[in-house]
């Protein structure tokens, strides 16, 4: 998929400008690294506050945004504060979600895998809502110079199905570096 400029724009828009000084690096970090394209659908897996999704919402109409979250006190928050005819959320466990095989173009999972009391079985999940050629995003905080966690990701990783060769480190930016953040584009 080509980059498109439209999106490259957007994304400096809403993407921090600050180096977070917290542990946790900000979900917004991502979205100068993501391809995005026309009608996309988005599914934020253990989306807490939905900070992606209503911030990409904010600009993007055309785009179908679902968040998913186990807390259902962070899913009715969600629904209150919800504007958008085009952003749904669901209390559902990200190791078993209510939606048919090959539904969305791009998953993402911030801040949440290393939270998932079943991460392989969330993760295979998370390959079968995908399209073929759809993109899933992970970020994780990593400590600094931690190699031994960022092999832990690693690791939980290839066990799942997203092992495949186009498995890709992505170009950190300054914001990301001391992230682990890595996109899977699903072969089959
Ligand atoms: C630290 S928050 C991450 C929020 C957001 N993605 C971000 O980057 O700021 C992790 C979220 O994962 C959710 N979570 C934990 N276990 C889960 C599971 N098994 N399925 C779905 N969500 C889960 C928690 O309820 C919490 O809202």
């Amino acid at each position: 998929m080509k980059p498109n400029h439209r999106y490259q724009r957007l994304a400096d828009l809403i993407a921090p400008k600050r180096i977070s000084r917290l542990f946790k690096p900000d979900c917004l970090s991502i979205i100068p690294e993501m391809n995005l394209y026309d009608n996309i659908k988005l599914l934020d897996v253990g989306c807490n506050n939905a900070r992606l999704i209503f911030s990409l919402a904010t600009f993007l109409h055309d785009f179908e945004f679902h968040g998913l979250d186990i807390d259902p006190r962070v899913i009715h928050r969600n629904q209150a504060r919800n504007r958008f005819p085009n952003v749904h959320f669901h209390c559902a466990p990200a190791e078993n979600m209510p939606f048919e095989n090959q539904y969305f173009d791009i998953v993402t999972c911030t801040n949440a895998l290393d939270q998932f009391p079943q991460r392989v079985r969330a993760l295979d999940e998370m390959h079968r809502l995908l399209k073929i050629g759809g993109e899933f995003y992970v970020l994780e905080g990593i400590r600094n110079r931690d190699r031994q966690w960022r092999n832990k990701f690693d690791k939980i990783l290839r066990q799942s199905k997203f092992i495949n060769p186009q498995r890709q480190i992505l170009k950190r930016n300054a914001l990301l570096r001391k992230s682990y953040f890595v996109r899977y584009i699903k072969e089959v």
